[in-house]
């Protein structure tokens, strides 16, 4: 097999490489096979599970993921594909999902802690939830959503709360009453989630006073004012905002609750004390919540996920790779207001009756020994995160995993590549060689994972997601619809050939951008409604081995992966252009050590104007008040003028050639070919450097342009 010069993407020296073998800059890794004693206990041991689940065993074979669950009426069709590529899972089903994460275990585990809270403050005793009192709790809320809120099935509800008890019980509350939940990460603008509230229709926005974040109280409320203000400008009333107290009796926002609009959870709750409400039964089909996530244009995508499909496949998959059992103490350090959140923090643990640990905080405070802490007092055996974290706490503390008695037999990994060091050190320093790791390749979009190896079956390789969960059928195409051949050290771009029943049904309101994005790519027959004629079109580019393990590459849209996290690069522009001065802007994305890559923004001004600091600082600020601080761009560089095609569109190529030190390639045909090279003195200085070791992703942003 071919060899890049550059493996680990570490050296600088410039490869003389085609563009079919750039694709490999990490070499092949060595295997380490499962821990025998994990693979003991595993709850997947069948090695034949793969031809179980056999293309030619598709659909019947998802019966399996349906009988996970508990249902008030059996299906009667495991999956209508009868108007491709809109499908419906378990048709004629009926189902509650509070029902199947909390009353179904009541019998048995009553006395068993669901949840357990750590708050950020070392000081404050961790507090664990029965699966009893999580019941009563949501029941109680599902009572005040109803009667205080008017809320009911099929309303739409945004829910903007930090990483606390009361964002699951919120959200269980709404899947009790079958109100879909639109949850927002709590690290977005309240402008992000009034933008949210107002596709999704919601009338009700339910937030927190405020809550700690790398040791401060952070004031969340006023993010609600801003968020109503964003909705009403888009003609999407809120008229009731319910606001939990971080410390119940204490309301500690700056910002005054509104008269007639904002009410008190923590205040209201005495009334509803010990009320029950009657989970509604639910088709299977029918909304559980929507998850916004970015992509190539500017509006966020309110990805829709129906209850059965859903809860079956993240309660599978949580079974077969997370391999929970409910003896095993979990934990997934991300945050619910992700989709990571919503099937492998609440969802899919809680269906199986996990235990599963929620921390407020960032993973290191008040320093780099901190989730080796929490994991050793809480007995955690199973744990969860992402490369940025990994990179994060090896960078800070190297050593901080030896000095606790840990003992995972399972990890996992999500959301971006891990380089083959990280991942050696996350096996040897935190699982101690013990623990089967699993790093999982999927998306917002797909409910559950696609890619990842089976943990007790097969075997790990740092790097390479792995082969596909059971019943997962990926495919490598070129640009034209070709397979790529496996084992030509070439990349494509990765497609799945039949639905699965985590994959969401449509992007609310919008089934023509549903079709468009996901599937329009490689279909040749727009008529058909026959799924063979839709493969799903997931916008990462990929590799495929000879070993059957696929390599995940990154976007290959406008969609820069921040720390795991998705942002759409148009997002990122729209929110300068509300600065002022500036008349354009372009969003690239550049490599970083510890979050794989970050924003860095190009702006020009209007005439009249001249470059300052200030408008600088006025451009970052704006991108924090619009989407968030983890849209916080690296820098800010004011240029003359975009380098430009004929036709008036920015190169962001260009940009971001520069931004990389990477050729800038071939830029005589542009209108304005001069000014690359003065926006590369800007930012490089004089001496030209060219590296050509950026990853895939970045080689080909912007190359649809
Ligand atoms: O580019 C892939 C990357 O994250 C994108 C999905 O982001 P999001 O919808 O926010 O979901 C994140 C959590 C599932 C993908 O298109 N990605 C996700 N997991 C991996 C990954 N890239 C490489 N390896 C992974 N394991």
């Amino acid at each position: 097999m071919a060899r890049a010069k550059s493996d680990s993407g570490a050296g600088t020296e410039a490869t003389e490489l085609s563009e079919a073998e750039i694709a490999v800059h990490w070499k092949e890794e060595e295997y380490f096979p499962p821990p025998a004693s994990f693979a003991a206990q595993a709850n997947l041991k069948d090695p034949k599970v793969m031809d179980r689940f056999a293309l030619t065993k598709f659909p019947e074979c998802y019966r399996e993921f349906g009988e996970m669950l508990t249902w008030d009426q059996p299906w009667t069709t495991t999956f209508d594909g009868s108007n491709a590529p809109f499908y419906k899972w378990f048709v004629g089903g009926k189902l509650n999902a509070s029902v199947n994460c909390l009353d179904r275990h009541l019998a048995q585990y009553r006395n068993k802690a669901a949840f357990i809270f750590v708050a950020e403050n070392e000081e404050e005793p961790s507090v664990p939830i029965t699966y009893q009192e999580l019941w009563v709790r949501v029941n109680e809320m599902a009572a005040l959503l109803r009667d205080e809120a008017r809320l009911k099935t099929g309303d739409r509800v945004t829910i903007h709360l930090p990483m606390t008890p009361e964002l699951p019980i919120t959200m269980l509350a709404c899947a009790r009453l079958g109100i879909v939940h639109s949850v927002v990460f709590g690290g977005f603008s309240g402008e992000s989630a009034g933008r949210r509230a107002a596709d999704s229709g919601s009338r009700v926005l339910v937030t927190m006073d405020g809550y700690y974040r790398n040791g401060k109280f952070t004031d969340h409320k006023p993010g609600a004012d801003a968020a109503v203000a964003i909705a009403k400008a888009e003609g999407q009333t809120v008229d009731t905002v319910l606001v939990w107290q971080r410390h119940p009796g204490k309301y500690l926002s700056q910002a005054k609750l509104v008269d007639g609009r904002d009410k008190v959870v923590n205040e209201l709750l005495p009334k509803y004390r010990r009320k029950t409400v009657e989970p509604v039964s639910m088709p299977a089909e029918a909304p559980l919540f929507l998850m916004y996530t970015s992509g190539t244009t500017g509006r966020p995508k309110g990805c829709q996920h129906a209850t059965g499909g859903y809860l079956a496949y993240v309660t599978a998959t949580s079974k077969w790779i997370q391999d929970i059992h409910p003896t095993d103490v979990y934990w997934c350090m991300a945050d619910i207001g992700w989709i990571t959140g919503h099937s492998y923090i609440v969802y899919g643990p809680l269906a199986l009756a996990a235990t599963s640990v929620l921390y407020e905080g960032i993973p290191t405070f008040p320093d780099p020994g901190r989730p080796w802490r929490i994991a050793e007092r809480l007995g955690v055996n199973i744990f969860h995160t992402s490369p940025t974290a990994i990179r994060q706490l090896r960078k800070l503390g190297p050593e901080e995993p030896t000095k606790y008695d840990l003992k995972f037999k399972t990890m996992t990994t999500v959301g971006e590549p891990i380089e083959p060091e990280a991942w050696r050190w996350y096996f040897t320093k935190v699982g101690k060689g013990k623990a089967a790791i699993t790093d999982t390749w999927w998306q917002t979009e797909t409910g559950g994972f696609l890619c990842t190896t089976k943990p007790g079956l097969d075997r790990m390789k740092p790097g390479s997601a792995g082969p596909p969960m059971p019943g997962i059928h990926p495919k490598i195409l070129d640009e034209n619809g070709h397979e790529v051949p496996v084992g030509s050290n070439k990349a494509g771009n990765i497609v799945i050939q039949s639905p699965w029943p985590g994959l969401m049904s449509t992007i609310w309101g919008d089934a023509e951008r549903y079709k468009k994005t996901y599937f329009q790519k490689y279909n040749t027959k727009p008529a058909s409604h026959d799924w063979r004629d839709w493969p799903y079109f997931a916008g990462d580019g990929a590799l495929l081995a000879p070993d059957g393990y696929y390599r995940i590459l990154g976007r290959i849209d406008d969609v820069i992966n921040v720390a795991g996290h998705r942002l759409g690069t148009k997002e990122l522009e729209s929110a300068c252009l509300t600065v002022p001065e500036i008349a354009e802007a372009a969003v690239v994305p550049v490599t970083d050590e510890v979050k794989g890559r970050v924003p860095e923004v190009y702006v020009s001004l209007k005439p009249g104007f001249t470059a300052s600091p200030e408008i600088e600082k006025k451009v970052a600020h704006a991108i924090e008040t619009e989407i968030g601080k983890i849209a916080r761009p690296k820098v800010v560089r004011i240029v003359p003028d975009m380098p430009k095609t004929r036709s008036g569109k920015i190169m962001r190529r260009v940009l971001a050639s520069i931004s990389n030190t990477m050729d800038v390639g071939d830029v005589t045909t542009l209108s304005n070919p001069d000014v690359v090279e003065q926006i590369r003195v800007l930012v490089q200085g004089k001496a030209k450097v060219v590296t050509k070791t950026a990853p895939e992703d970045i080689k080909k942003f912007g190359q649809a342009e």
